[in-house]
């Protein structure tokens, strides 16, 4: 008799440091298609041009790898709020950056978003508090020793990011609209209504450095769960 395969779902992380060189961009150009290479075009700093151009050419690599096909020929297409997507494809994926740290999320479950911050004090922080969190999260937040606070709300900050990155709307959803439950941080205890139930939604906090937050958020609450490196 035949066994019954059961695909089971995965959420991989892909985790890598820039280092950019001149002769490298060409290789990566090459992966890239005429949207893409149009948009390269736009950077008006060299630096922010040639990560664009690599962090493209990374994520078609990775993309093929998981589709056992050629880098150039995988269709990315762009959503209505600039999510980019693959075309026709039961795999899904997005990425951030900051500094000179990548990391890309490839899943085969769909609405998956990824935000990666460094930790760095900033006098604003209080002020993008009230602005983004809603008033739970304020609570929680004001309550917290003084020494976590800079760190705490990288945390919280990437979890938004990642669910307003997951949905492909982006941050005009309204981060203090996506509510996480301070008694237990993988989980929305509010999101907006067009979204769901809050608690269809994951979130994975990941430890990559002391000096960076970052977290996936994913519809799915069953998966594998996979750190990888670039
Ligand atoms: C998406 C967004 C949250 C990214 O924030 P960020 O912290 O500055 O940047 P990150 O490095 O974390 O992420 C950038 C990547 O997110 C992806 N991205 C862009 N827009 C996205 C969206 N709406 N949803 C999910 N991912 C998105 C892209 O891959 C982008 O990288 P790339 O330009 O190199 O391909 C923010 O730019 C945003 O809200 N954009 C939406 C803007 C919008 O509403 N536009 C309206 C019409 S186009």
């Amino acid at each position: 008799m035949m066994k019954e395969v059961v695909k089971s779902n995965f959420v991989d992380l892909w985790y890598g440091e820039f280092l950019l060189k001149d002769t490298e961009d060409k290789d990566y150009w090459a992966l890239l298609n005429q949207c893409e290479k149009k948009k390269a075009a736009t950077f008006s700093r060299k630096d922010l041009q040639q990560k664009y151009i690599k962090t493209r050419g990374i994520v078609r690599i990775i993309l093929a790898s998981y589709l056992n096909s050629d880098p150039k020929k995988i269709i990315i297409k762009t959503g209505e709020y600039g999510k980019p997507f693959v075309l026709d494809e039961e795999i899904y994926f997005n990425l951030s950056h900051t500094g000179n740290k990548l990391v890309i999320v490839v899943s085969n479950c769909t609405n998956v978003g990824v935000d990666i911050e460094k930790c760095r004090f900033r006098k604003s922080l209080p002020a993008l508090v009230e602005k983004c969190f809603s008033d739970t999260e304020i609570s929680y937040w004001n309550a917290l020793p003084e020494k976590q606070k800079t760190h705490m709300f990288f945390r919280f900050w990437v979890r938004k990011e990642a669910f307003v990155k997951a949905i492909g709307r982006g941050i005009a959803v309204g981060l203090n609209q996506c509510v996480i439950n301070p008694d237990n941080q993988n989980y929305f205890s509010y999101i907006p209504i067009d979204y769901g139930f809050a608690l269809d939604w994951k979130i994975i906090d990941v430890l990559l450095d002391e000096n960076a937050a970052c977290a996936i958020v994913t519809k799915n609450l069953e998966f594998i769960f996979n750190q990888k490196l670039i």
